[in-house]
């Protein structure tokens, strides 16, 4: 290890010990009044009056931090990289126990040279023969290099993944479908000249003279253009909802593509059964690379040379020398949060909860399902009471059966996989050989849910804080992320009513949020267990439920069309968490409520992700809170402020 970096990590560790003490002593209650600007008028802007003072230091800016929800997430980081950087001043590194594996893969991570040569000599033993590292003009065997991609998790001539069957949820099946050209871009000159120079460049690392890499790096640009060039020009992104099919049909389908040998390869290890494999591809992109494979146009040393060099690509070897020592530790982290989830999230909550964080963990995971179970409760009560169903028993059953069936699923803290992908050879400071290490055990890992036993648990990503309604499921998950944050490691208060208020607003409004979507537009349409079930539902519940929702459409909603599933669940949402908590305790302070919640949402959502569903993050406050007729009375609004607008939606 360099001694300027291992200064650089020291710094790193008295700054962050400093913010992290400053945090804690600190009361809930002021924490919220230093983002509060109070110029701003409640009534007419409240997400600038609770959160005008809200913003994040470059510290956390440089680990993604732009709004309230990343700025948990940075946090959580900071936290890891103190303890891992502070593991590797001490470590005597021949433990192998996972904390001690954590921090050897940060260690060789941030400090290892990496080399190009660890991916190609990992892929000539697959035995495909590529002419580019032999320089003879024997038969090159893609099929081969093709499958040794993907036991790396690595995109060759398609992606395989495994999923969920669509058509029923809790089993797993593969997909095949067309690779994702990341680096290539759609006809982008400026990505292509870059990706071309990278590609060029690891000609050069393995040895090639300068101008016959340019040369190939161009062949392999163009060859990449014309796979690209098989998918039709609409290419639509979602995945392609066919019926599965078995491994033996579309053998005779594809023989050029010679399907069963590429999952005799990748599966070597794994007990399955070639009857049973059960596959959803994309039949036009496949027939097209049939086509295009046995035209014989493109010369064996291109195809070779453009397999081969997928594997580093995947690995982004040397994307990254020249990033800033943030970035860096951002991406060790982000590798360490995709190969070793199971492992990082539990050393996670042993730095949030302390030393007996089982036992913690355990009691909040018992406090989210009483707060669940109220929730739910409380949502039963409006459907046995609501207009929607008058007269109509039997759809307002319907409804409860679903609500009552809806399930809540939480991560767990042990690896219910058994064997951790740490069991096998312990971590060492290549970090080539440790990415490689860990992707083959979790690309084995995957394939073997196909084969075994139905999924039961979240995958635990620790840095993930987003809740998910699963419609298919009938159910809610969790992720581990989420666990660690204040929405439910609440920041010590000296009111016990602030920790009530900041509970249902927090973690209760994204439970209850969750609960709508089983009722919104597109939640209408599937039944209990998860399956689409058209008309369900007769006309007259639909009618009703659609002039209420209609509000929803109105004009203080931009692309309200694209966004109305997340309106409805938001307001619906808070209106439920808000009735939960009136209903638990009636002497409660609605202001603090209010605040809470609006606070959780402070910042700009990301340009990026903002594009989706949400809309933006004060549009989004301001439109919940303005349909509550109870935030108007708590903070007295006139009747002509923006916040108390006449037109207040309510569907339940
Ligand atoms: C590769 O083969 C060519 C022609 O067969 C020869 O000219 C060249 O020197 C060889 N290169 C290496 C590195 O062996
Ligand atoms: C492709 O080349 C191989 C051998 O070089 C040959 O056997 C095959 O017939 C060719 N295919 C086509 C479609 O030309
Ligand atoms: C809703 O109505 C049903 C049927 O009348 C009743 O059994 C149930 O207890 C009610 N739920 C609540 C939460 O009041
Ligand atoms: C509406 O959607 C378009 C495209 O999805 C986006 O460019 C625009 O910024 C959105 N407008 C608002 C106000 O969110
Ligand atoms: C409601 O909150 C008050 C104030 O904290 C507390 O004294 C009371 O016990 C609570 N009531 C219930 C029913 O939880």
């Amino acid at each position: 290890m360099e001694p300027p970096s291992s200064i650089t990590w020291l710094v790193g560790v008295i700054l962050l010990a400093l913010l992290l003490e400053g945090v804690k002593s600190q009361d809930c209650q002021l924490i919220s009044e230093n983002d509060m600007d109070a110029e701003e008028e409640p009534c007419e802007n409240f997400h600038q009056h609770v959160c005008g003072n809200w913003y994040a230091s470059s510290m956390h800016r440089n680990l993604g931090a732009h709004d309230m929800r990343s700025k948990w997430v940075s946090s959580l980081k900071l936290q890891l990289i103190r303890h891992l950087e502070s593991e590797s001043e001490s470590s005597s590194s021949s433990s192998s126990s996972s904390s001690s594996q954590l921090a050897t893969f940060y260690r060789s991570c941030l400090s290892s040279g990496q080399s190009v040569r660890s991916y190609t000599d990992a892929l000539a033993r697959s035995g495909a023969n590529f002419p580019v590292l032999t320089n003879t003009t024997g038969p090159f065997d893609w099929i081969l290099a093709n499958a040794a991609l993907r036991t790396y998790g690595a995109q060759g001539l398609w992606r395989l993944l495994v999923k969920e069957n669509w058509q029923l949820a809790d089993q797993r099946i593969f997909y095949i479908l067309p690779p994702t050209f990341d680096f290539l871009g759609q006809n982008d000159e400026m990505n292509e000249f870059l990706y071309q120079r990278y590609l060029k460049l690891l000609l050069m690392e393995m040895g090639l003279r300068v101008r016959r890499a340019a040369v190939l790096a161009q062949k392999l640009v163009e060859f990449e253009k014309s796979l690209q060039g098989l998918l039709p020009n609409d290419v639509d992104k979602t995945l392609v909802l066919r019926k599965p099919q078995s491994l033996k049909e579309l053998e005779l389908q594809f023989p050029g593509l010679e399907l069963k040998r590429y999952f005799e390869t990748i599966l070597q290890g794994v007990d399955w059964e070639p009857s049973t494999l059960l596959l959803v591809v994309d039949l036009d992109y496949l027939q097209a690379l049939q086509r295009f494979l046995t035209r014989n146009t493109t010369d064996p040393l291109t195809l070779s040379t453009w397999l081969l060099l997928q594997l580093p690509t995947h690995f982004e070897l040397r994307l990254h020398d020249d990033d800033k020592l943030s970035s860096q530790r951002d991406h060790c982290l982000e590798r360490m949060r995709k190969l070793m989830p199971g492992p990082l999230g539990r050393l996670q909550m042993q730095l949030v909860l302390g030393k007996s964080y089982q036992d913690v963990y355990d009691t909040n995971i018992q406090q989210i399902a009483l707060l669940f179970r109220d929730l739910k409760q409380q949502f039963e009560l409006m459907l046995n009471e609501t207009e929607v169903f008058e007269d109509d028993l039997a759809t307002r059953n319907l409804a409860r059966d679903k609500l009552r069936a809806m399930r809540l699923l939480t991560p767990r803290l042990q690896d219910p996989m058994g064997s951790s992908p740490l069991s096998t050879p312990p971590l060492g400071e290549n970090f080539d050989e440790n990415l490689m290490q860990l992707s083959l055990n979790q690309a084995k890992l995957a394939f073997r849910q196909v084969f075994g036993e139905p999924v039961t648990s979240v995958p635990s990503d620790p840095l993930a804080v987003n809740a998910y309604y699963r419609l298919k499921l009938n159910r809610i998950e969790l992720p581990l992320g989420l666990m660690a944050t204040p929405l439910v490691q609440l920041p010590s208060c000296t009111k016990e009513t602030d920790i009530r208020a900041k509970l249902s607003a927090g973690l209760g409004y994204i439970l209850a949020h969750e609960i709508q979507h089983a009722f919104d537009y597109d939640g209408i349409n599937y039944d209990a267990s998860g399956q689409l079930a058209n008309n369900q539902w007769p006309a007259r519940a639909i009618i009703r439920f659609g002039l209420r929702a209609q509000c929803y459409l109105g004009d203080r909603y931009s692309n309200a069309t694209l966004t109305i599933n997340d309106n409805i669940a938001d307001s619906e949402g808070l209106r439920l968490a808000l009735d939960t908590y009136r209903r638990r305790n009636s002497t409660q302070d609605l202001r603090t409520f209010f605040v809470a919640f609006a606070q959780n949402w402070c910042g700009l959502a990301s340009s990026a992700a903002g594009l989706g569903q949400h809309s933006g993050h004060a549009e989004r406050v301001n439109n919940v809170l303005g349909n509550l007729p109870e935030f108007g009375d708590t903070f007295q609004c006139k009747a002509t402020s923006r916040m108390n607008p006449a037109d207040k939606c309510r569907i339940w």
